[in-house]
């Protein structure tokens, strides 16, 4: 395993200006509300790119969006340079982009080990991912999944949660394992939102750096939407702001702590 990024990641540090993901122009209404309104925006290969903003700014709408939960009705997306814009969302994880959830959604009941080898299986009905597992067609694949899953317990350094089921976990554990789930599908581009929502202030710490490890590590590039302004300040290279629907600002995290319009966009809320 190598920790330096720019070797993980071919050709990312003579690509200056290259991009992931390219958002342009998205809208979304619910009910005659604009949740999201023509909002633009670049993933580059290999960095932190954050959301904040205040409570219905968006910032998950806009996760949803990407991930094709949503039909977006303006505006199109671009992954490694190809339209996705209407790519059914069970092939968004085939194509390399992976996501947690605001509220971990984990088989309580099933081991830690369990939970990510479904993972593998994320968009497809439970009991059918389970059978999958046990035909012996797939015996090959799960031997695959296996390792995958076993080297991603030993990344976030989650082996002595390893045969525990989900609802005896602390808080903190069950969203390390959520995230390890999204990287079990082995993601170019990994959505986090609000990966520090419920964890104290050591967790969160901890956190920045298993953020710093996954994208030096494993080259994975990292969106993450995030409340926390110190986590959003430690690990970004770039801050999109976003409030009613729309982009306030995008630039550095120490740029836009201080934008004018950003501290506006909160007092208002
Ligand atoms: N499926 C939906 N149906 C109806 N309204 C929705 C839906 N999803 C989002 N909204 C609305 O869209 C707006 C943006 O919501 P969104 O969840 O994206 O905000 P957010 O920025 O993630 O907020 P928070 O920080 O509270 O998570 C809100 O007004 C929300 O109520
Ligand atoms: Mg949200």
């Amino acid at each position: 395993m190598t920790t330096a990024a720019a070797t993980a990641i071919p050709g990312a540090e003579s690509a200056v200006g290259a991009v992931l993901f390219e958002a342009n122009g998205l809208s979304v209404s619910f009910g005659g509300i604009k949740a999201v309104r023509d909002v633009s925006f670049t993933i580059r290969p290999g960095e932190v790119f954050s959301i904040i903003g205040p409570n219905g700014a968006g910032k998950t709408t806009v996760f949803n969006l990407v991930s094709r939960f949503y039909d977006a009705e303006t505006g199109t997306m671009a992954y490694e340079g190809n339209d996705i814009t209407s790519v059914p969302t069970h092939r968004i994880a085939a194509l390399g982009i992976a996501r947690t959830f605001q509220n971990t959604e984990l088989f309580e009941h099933e081991t830690v080990l369990t939970n990510l080898l479904i993972g593998h299986h994320v968009h497809r009905h439970t009991n059918l991912a389970t059978d999958l597992l046990f035909l012996p067609r797939a015996r090959g694949q799960e031997l695959e999944f296996r390792r995958k899953a076993e080297d991603v317990i030993d990344l976030l350094d989650l082996q002595r949660y390893r045969e525990q089921p989900i609802g005896s976990l602390p808080y903190g554990a069950r969203k390390m394992v959520e995230i390890a789930r999204a990287l079990c599908l082995e993601p170019k581009l990994l959505l986090l939102d609000e990966p520090s929502s419920g964890l104290n202030p050591e967790e969160t710490e901890d956190l920045s750096f298993w953020i710093e490890d996954i994208v030096a590590d494993l080259g994975v590039t990292v969106a993450m939407v995030e409340h926390d302004m110190n986590l959003v300040a430690t690990v970004s290279d770039r801050v999109m702001a976003m409030a009613d629907g729309a982009e306030v600002a995008t630039g550095e995290p120490a740029e836009i702590q201080q934008h004018p319009d950003v501290l506006r966009a909160y007092l208002g809320h």
